[in-house]
């Protein structure tokens, strides 16, 4: 199994100390720092807009990964890229012109990233995968942090992960929400290479061990590696 990259949503942070969480994250290990961006329309929630971006690309040299939760998000991406995201994902179900925002996207300089709610079927994307980096498979309803894994979306993952195969594509497969220890080899084992976490990472949610945000990532990689080394260990075939 190729390596599994983790992506800490500062949703959970202490925004009061947003630079030093997202520089313990840094330190924890983490691959990339998720920023969750709501507008109280596509999801029930406020949360942050391009300045909070600034402020976490001042904090680190990680990929900035962007997650737009926003209705006619095509209007934003070149303030959030501007501000320094190296990632901008877009729902599918906000976009009426998806391959034109995702082209977009590219054309500003950073990655593009498509994200499916949980009731989405995975053929929404299937024609704009060429101009994807990115598909990123929502496992809660999106709105808030520290809300139950739906392990119905999995089957999804899969199928998703052979599409990706069997078409020769280059895209990133992530997953979002309810990602804890406990999960993350599910997802992991269903080909998920990027893995967000906001509360089991930030918080103290249900299934994770108290301790420093580095015992928390470090519960993780532990996770994932006990599946390769089982994935290593099966008989062929
Ligand atoms: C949910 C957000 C997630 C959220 C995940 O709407 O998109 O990124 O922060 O939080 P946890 O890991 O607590 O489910
Ligand atoms: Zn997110």
């Amino acid at each position: 199994m190729p390596s599994v990259r983790m992506a800490p949503s500062i949703l959970s942070a202490d925004f009061g100390r947003l630079a030093e969480e997202v520089q313990a994250a840094d330190q924890a290990g983490a691959d990339w720092i998720h920023v969750d961006v709501m507008d109280g329309r596509f999801v029930p929630n406020i949360t942050v807009g391009p300045a909070v971006v600034e402020a976490v690309r001042a904090a680190t040299k990680l990929p900035v990964d962007v997650h737009l939760m926003i209705v006619e998000p095509e209007r934003h991406v070149a303030d959030f890229v501007r501000a320094g995201a190296d990632l901008v994902s877009v729902h599918v179900e906000a976009c009426v012109h998806l391959e034109r925002t995702l082209r977009l996207i590219r054309e500003l300089g950073a990655r593009s990233g498509v994200a499916l709610n949980p009731h989405t079927p995975e053929d929404a994307v299937s024609y704009v995968l060429e101009a994807a980096d990115l598909v990123l498979v929502m496992s809660v309803n999106p709105g808030f942090g520290g809300q139950a894994f739906l392990p119905a979306v999995l089957p999804k993952l899969r199928r998703l992960a052979q599409a990706r195969q069997e078409r020769g594509l280059e895209i990133d497969l992530e997953v979002d929400g309810g990602v804890t220890p406990d999960t993350a080899a599910l997802v992991a084992g269903a080909g998920a290479g990027v893995l967000v976490a906001g509360s089991a990472v930030f918080g103290t949610a249900r299934g994770t061990a108290a301790g420093s945000l580095g015992d928390r990532v470090a519960r993780y990689r532990e996770a994932i590696a006990a599946i390769r080394d089982a994935a290593l260990q099966a008989p062929p075939g």
